[in-house]
């Protein structure tokens, strides 16, 4: 029996479409002023995410592939290009939210002249030209999707510095269910193979697969929670200096932390601003908005280390995960891990900070041209987070994904599993 599957070209402009529209899905529930204000350089307005997740298909597969094309505005590339140098002078990354115009129903047209143009584009290219354009298709719905994920932590940002403090959507209270004790799972030491293999798309930071040898180690079976590290704070962890590597205590000191981002004490009890607006701090919820030298600190305090990104990846080889909460999930929100002793809450949920420093795998290369600059010159003095968030689209995540921050950023979904 046969089965009627769509040409591989409808398969494509069907994916394309759908990640496409995610992006604006993600975006309708905001006011046109919330989509044009940055109050932090690490933040960027959602409507030049809109715009540049745009310009990076008419700058790289349109106009290179699709004869005749006429570029949306001659500006464009000028005001959102993120920080390809090859391609030319840029907007600053702090300049942008001085772009109140184009409005943004003029970015919503560009979003639309763009998709019809690559509809065009699939239609009528050659096999020979196909063949060519793919992967950069590919790398650009990638590209869109790690954009949805910052907008989702961008949005975030924005609402918590609101006075008024608006939710992105709203929920009724629910319960988590009881917490049981972390248990902590053995990997068996060994040579473990590092890095992506087989057919499916990878950014060029995974390739340069290698063999690594671990040592035996035991892994936490689920994330560690707000009420754990409620517990480190109530010890006075922020103020012992004998946990925190120096330059997390300088940032400490010098920022007056004293709990993760987003949390706020209100008459003696801890609130936290989530995007369903200000709640009561839900203890067995996983800890997240931590910066990597907290994570560490907690580490340290609880007398456990963090994973290296190679013992993460030997314990998803290990322990595959079943499930996760993704973006698809809508929350935007960790979840509390459920009862059970097994692995849990590896993919998504929050990114986990690694001991491990974003250094290129052994024979990494950068590709030619304006696309070689998308991972390679990132690769100093930043610290590697795996396994995703309740951020990341499940279709975009993989074992092998190496995302990457410097060690002082809190707004991204990001928590701790220990070691020992
Ligand atoms: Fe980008």
């Amino acid at each position: 029996m046969s089965t009627l599957t769509a040409p591989p070209t409808q398969q494509q402009i069907k994916r394309f479409e759908q990640i496409r529209s995610q992006t604006e899905s993600i975006c309708a529930p905001l006011e046109p002023e919330d989509t044009v204000v940055q109050p932090m350089v690490d933040v960027s307005p959602p409507k030049w995410h809109m715009a540049h997740s745009t310009w990076f298909f008419e700058q790289f597969v349109l106009q290179p592939y699709l004869k005749g094309y006429q570029v949306f505005h001659p500006s464009y590339a000028f005001l959102f290009n993120s920080y390809y140098n090859t391609v030319g002078n840029r907007v600053q990354r702090a300049e942008r939210s001085t772009l109140t115009r184009p409005p943004l129903r003029d970015v919503y047209a560009y979003r639309r002249h763009v998709n019809e143009h690559i509809g065009e584009l699939l239609t009528k290219a050659n096999e020979e030209t196909l063949a060519e354009l793919m992967p950069i298709l590919e790398l650009g719905l990638q590209h869109e999707q790690q954009h949805q994920e910052l907008l989702v932590t961008d949005i975030k940002y924005i609402l918590s510095t609101n006075p008024l403090l608006p939710a992105y959507y709203t929920q009724n209270p629910s319960s988590s269910p009881a917490l049981e004790a972390a248990t902590f799972l053995e990997v068996p030491g060994g040579v473990y193979t590092i890095g992506h293999t087989g057919d499916g798309f990878c950014f060029d930071n995974e390739l340069g697969v290698h063999e690594v040898l671990l040592n035996d180690f035991s892994v936490m079976n689920r994330l560690v929670t707000n009420g754990e590290y409620l517990a480190f704070m109530q010890a006075g962890g922020y103020d012992d200096f004998r946990f925190w590597l120096d330059e997390g205590l300088a940032l400490v000191r010098s920022n007056n932390l004293k709990a993760p981002l987003y949390w706020l004490e209100q008459d003696g009890e801890w609130m936290v601003f989530t995007m369903h607006g200000l709640e009561p701090l839900e203890l067995n919820k996983p800890v997240t908005h931590i910066s990597f030298y907290e994570a560490q600190a907690y580490a340290s305090w609880a007398g456990k280390r963090l994973l290296t990104e190679f013992e993460w990846e030997a314990a998803a080889q290990v322990y595959p995960p079943a499930t996760g909460n993704f973006q698809e999930s809508g929350l935007f929100e960790p979840t509390a891990a459920q009862p059970g002793t097994g692995m849990q809450q590896l993919y998504g949920d929050n990114w986990e900070w690694t001991y491990s420093a974003y250094h290129p795998y052994p024979g990494f290369s950068t590709a030619p041209g304006a696309l070689g600059e998308y991972n390679g010159k990132f690769m100093i003095n930043q610290m590697v987070l795996r396994g995703g968030s309740c951020a990341t689209p499940a279709s975009h995540i993989r074992t092998t994904y190496r995302n990457f921050f410097h060690p002082d950023k809190r707004w991204q979904y990001t928590g701790i599993r220990l070691a020992e």
